[in-house]
């Protein structure tokens, strides 16, 4: 006779190989917590409406918790022929206590699976949510080490206007708060109840499906059955926001990795974050940086996979959607792990501040600050970015500095320029007088930092 939970119109038990083929547990053993949480809140309801004496909800919620301690231990046998985590506990509770056959009244694996996923992503979303300010926090220490610091801005990778490090060390702060907000926004759409919405059609039983949701934290139920056992989205806005998350890493990543190299010299990564080679003596690789970058890729991968997954699904639970676990999880240890090393990586970087200085001492990155500075004297912009360019390019023909070239050869480009234009070629002055909001002058970014560190105090 079949001894699998669901044997009874079953002549024989699953084939070996479909057994090995169709079992989850191996991965979705970790959400057993959840899984066990939901079971209590479930029997705990069972026996408000009575389907439970309150000695069989005390029996239920006693074998869950001894469970929950022995896995706790790794004393817990799972067993492959019981499938997945639901069965498992199920079958091991009803080993332990008569009442633990009474505990799936009500209830399917369907709207079961669907509900620790939702608990499971909404305590993920708090790591990610202290993960991320640690990350910000990380870049706020760094840019407070270097506030004097000004390098090169670039668009094109060419270098374009003079900016403050910590300028570009905000714009990450930035990112990464866009990503805390995302996260923040998709849990409010995880934090609803599927449970009591059956396999499909929901149950003749007179569940308190409220009282369920109040137990477990959820803010609402569902509101439609079939929706509510084959909605996967709250897992697809997550791996959405993660992959968001792992491009930001992937380009501050680049970033680190093209300052570091002898090239550009701004910056030296600590010999604890980056390893050597086995052939070449001399080497020190960025390599945290590099899979870092290389993630990005495995973590996009995860959205594609979890979409695929869904697209061609018709109503309502297949089991392809066993499937969605596994991508899921990589998408959410693979992006808590990066920004966890990376952030680390960032307290270990030097700045150089020679080489910085050199390179923002290219005085064309101050050729827009002449042209700003022609229109405020009444000269239209256009004639302004006229007369600038061909400048630059009798310096680039007679090998001379734009801050070097003789007054007599900006005459002969506009005879009535006035001279005192050309005491723009100051890198801090010109900063200063960028006073806008979002603008990159010393006093904006103080401002900015000083907000940054109160809102991440709190955090
Ligand atoms: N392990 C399954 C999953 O992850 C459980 C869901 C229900 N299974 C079923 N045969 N109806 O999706």
């Amino acid at each position: 006779k079949n001894k699998t939970l669901w044997g009874g119109r079953f002549s024989s038990g699953p084939d070996a190989k479909v057994q090995r083929f169709t079992r989850s547990v191996h991965f979705d053993k970790r959400l057993y917590k959840e899984d066990i949480a939901g079971s209590i809140a479930h029997a705990h309801m069972l026996s408000k409406i009575g389907i439970l004496s309150t000695g069989e909800f005390r029996a239920i919620e006693k074998g869950l918790k001894q469970i929950e301690s022995e896995i706790d231990a790794g004393t817990f046998r799972w067993k492959d022929a019981r499938e997945d985590v639901h069965m498992n506990i199920e079958a091991a509770l009803t080993e332990r206590t008569p009442a633990g056959a009474k505990l799936h009244t009500g209830r399917s694996r369907n709207d079961q699976v669907a509900t620790d996923m939702r608990l499971w992503v909404k305590n993920q979303i708090t790591v990610d949510l202290q993960l991320l300010a640690g990350m910000q926090k990380a870049l706020i220490s760094w840019a407070g080490q270097n506030m004097d610091v000004l390098i090169p801005g670039y668009t094109h990778l060419q270098r374009a206007q003079p900016v403050y490090l910590a300028h570009h060390l905000l714009a990450y702060v930035e990112m990464f708060d866009r990503d805390r907000s995302r996260l923040v926004d998709a849990r409010v759409r995880a934090d609803v109840l599927p449970l009591g919405s059956g396999a499909l059609a929901g149950s003749t039983i007179p569940l308190k499906r409220e009282l369920v949701a109040k137990t477990l934290g959820f803010a609402r139920v569902t509101a439609n059955s079939l929706d509510a056992v084959s909605d996967r989205d709250f897992m697809l806005e997550y791996a959405a926001a993660n992959a968001i998350t792992a491009v930001h890493l992937s380009r501050l990543a680049e970033d680190l990795i093209i300052w570091s190299s002898a090239e550009f010299g701004f910056i030296r990564i600590g010999d604890a974050f980056t390893t050597g080679s086995s052939l070449m003596p001399q080497k020190k690789n960025p390599d945290v940086a590099e899979i870092t970058r290389g993630k990005s890729g495995r973590v996009i991968g995860d959205l594609m996979a979890l979409l695929t997954l869904v697209k061609g699904l018709p109503m309502t639970y297949n089991r392809d959607l066993q499937e969605d676990k596994e991508r899921l999880f990589d998408s959410v240890d693979t992006v808590q792990e990066t920004l966890d090393v990376m952030a680390a990586m960032l307290y270990d970087i030097k700045v150089n501040k020679a080489t910085c200085t050199q390179a923002v001492s290219d005085p064309l990155l101050l050729a827009t600050d002449i042209a700003d500075a022609l229109v405020l004297k009444g000269v239209p912009f256009r004639h302004a970015h006229e007369i600038v360019g061909q400048a630059v390019a009798v310096c680039e023909k007679s090998r001379c500095l734009l801050s070097q070239l003789p007054l007599a050869d900006w005459k002969k480009i506009q005879p009535k320029i006035d001279p005192d234009v050309l005491d723009v070629f100051d890198v801090k002055k010109a900063l200063a007088r960028r006073l806008m909001v979002g603008a990159p002058g010393l006093k904006q970014i103080k401002a900015e930092m000083a907000s940054w560190k109160k809102r991440l105090a709190r955090k």
